[in-house]
């Protein structure tokens, strides 16, 4: 490959006069925005353990009331883009977020999309929209891009989750803001009950199709994990048990920029997934597993949460002999397919 110029080769009056024009010499920086043949990615393969997580993030609650954090959240932030940038990757934002309980975090909307992967704890609730969605563990609930949402608790113990956000990009784009607002009024009938418990039929206008652009916006774990077995038992011969959570109206991802799924490995299994574009996120839900990523490898317990980044050699491992292990993954796979630039290696 040929070697290009660099910077220091040219005079110091000429960068000079460059700068003073608001001009940059491309050659010097060609090879790093364009590398050969693939990104070089600043998200490094990293985990976060729960273990460490939770008693820093209790002794957020003792430190900082609600009041003065409005959301009590310690970021997941990748040392590969510095921790001041609170990113876990190019697109992906990761928080562990807590509220005790009678804690209230008061409404707002914003342009970025968040989910709510819940870690642990009973009580709590998202209410979204003016529906009212309970916190369990493993349940996946949306909060997309303008829709109105607040936290409560009524339970007696911590409640945590998982917040993943598009931030990253939408701020990126100079696109990110919020609006604070008052107490939503939950609503009794939206449509979106009778969506989840009617089969698959929505109350609309006559003849006309829903307008609701999310008809659904909670996904209990219960019933993830039962279709994730039901697949598994079903197809014996299957390599990845995995479901990916979609809108039910369009059967398209649940959100535009971010990818949502849950994967069961069977007991001792080891499943090498293809190399792809991009980055990932990997959250324990149930069991034990292990993910090495190219170089990196880590040991995930429950609640463990790690991140690695695109074009990476991932193989996940269950390493119970005898209990299956269920993960959460979100990934980037919507923007990178909107923008053309999803790519599979094998
Ligand atoms: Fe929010």
């Amino acid at each position: 490959m040929q070697e290009l110029g660099r910077l220091e080769d040219l005079p110091l009056e000429y960068c000079d006069a460059l700068s003073e024009q608001n001009l940059v010499p491309l050659w010097p920086s060609l090879r790093a925005v364009l590398p050969p043949g693939k990104p070089i990615p600043r998200t490094r393969a990293t985990r976060w353990s729960y273990s460490a997580i939770k008693p820093l993030l209790l002794k957020a609650g003792e430190l900082t009331p609600i009041e003065k954090a409005e959301r009590r959240v310690l970021v997941l932030a990748n040392p590969g883009h510095g921790l001041e940038k609170m990113q876990a990757s190019a697109a992906i934002y990761l928080g562990m977020q807590l509220l005790l309980p009678g804690e209230w975090a008061p409404a707002h909307r914003h342009t970025p999309n968040a989910v709510r992967m819940i870690v642990e704890g009973e009580g709590a609730y998202t209410t979204v929209d003016g529906e009212k969605c309970p916190m369990r563990r493993g349940d996946l609930i949306l909060t997309p891009t303008g829709l109105w949402h607040e936290h409560g608790h009524d339970g007696d113990q911590p409640v945590v989750w998982l917040d993943v956000l598009d931030l990253p990009l939408v701020y990126y784009m100079e696109a990110s803001y919020h609006v604070d607002g008052p107490r939503q009024e939950v609503r009794a009938d939206l449509g979106r009950a009778a969506f989840r418990q009617g089969g698959g039929v929505l109350p609309s206008p006559l003849f006309e199709r829903s307008a609701k652009r999310y008809p659904m916006l909670r996904y209990a774990w219960s019933d993830t994990r039962a279709a994730l077995e039901s697949l598994a038992a079903a197809q014996p011969g299957l390599e990845a048990v995995q479901v990916s959570y979609v809108n039910p109206e369009t059967g398209e991802d649940t959100q535009n920029i971010l990818g949502y799924y849950a994967l069961m490995l069977r007991p001792g299994q080891s499943l090498p997934l293809p190399a792809r574009s991009p980055a990932m996120v990997f959250h324990l839900i149930e069991g034990a597993a292990r993910v090495a990523a190219d170089d990196a490898a880590f040991t995930l317990e429950e609640a463990d949460t790690c991140c690695v980044p695109g074009f990476s050699k991932v193989v996940l491992r269950n390493t119970s002999a005898d209990q299956p292990a269920f993960l959460f993954i979100a990934d980037e796979s919507p923007l990178h397919r909107k923008l053309g630039v999803y790519e599979v290696r094998n």
